[in-house]
């Protein structure tokens, strides 16, 4: 089994009700049943928190633990250093996803702290990145 830890930043908890043309009707509980479903070989966790560090926290605790992560840090993406350092810090390879294209939206989402220390980064798919970012983890993993 490949073990891919999601980690899921402020206000995704909301998917689905949170404004919805920019980030679709899904709830990520919902999606990620199908998610598992497209992906029966791989070992999901997944995580989200509205505190920056506790998510730090997860990041680290994920090192030993999982072969990949998938990591939206939703707005702390644009503002927290702490997350960048965690993310540098680790050796699990992590990709960075935003379900949104953050270069088409308002100047502040145009910053990414974290993009230089990802292995790789997917962004304005929606939620098929995920789907996206999976296909890539089969390929690499051998
Ligand atoms: C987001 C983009 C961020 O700018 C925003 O703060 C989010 C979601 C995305 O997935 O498109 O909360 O990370």
């Amino acid at each position: 089994m490949i073990k891919v830890a999601i980690i899921h930043g402020p206000n995704l908890n909301l998917l689905g009700k949170r404004e919805p043309d920019v980030y679709g009707n899904q709830s990520f509980e919902e999606f990620l049943f199908e998610l598992k479903s497209d992906f029966p070989d791989f070992d999901f966790s997944f995580y989200q928190s509205n505190i920056e560090g506790e998510i730090v926290n997860f990041i680290q605790s994920c090192d030993e633990s999982s072969d990949y992560i998938i990591l939206n840090a939703a707005a702390y993406t644009h503002t927290s250093v702490a997350i960048a350092d965690a993310v540098a810090a680790i050796q699990t390879p992590v990709i960075g996803i935003h379900i949104s294209n953050i270069y088409k939206r308002e100047v502040e989402r145009h910053i990414d702290l974290l993009a230089g220390y990802c292995k790789a980064c997917l962004f304005g798919f929606g939620l098929q990145g995920y789907r996206m970012a999976c296909l890539f983890i089969r390929k690499e993993i051998p």
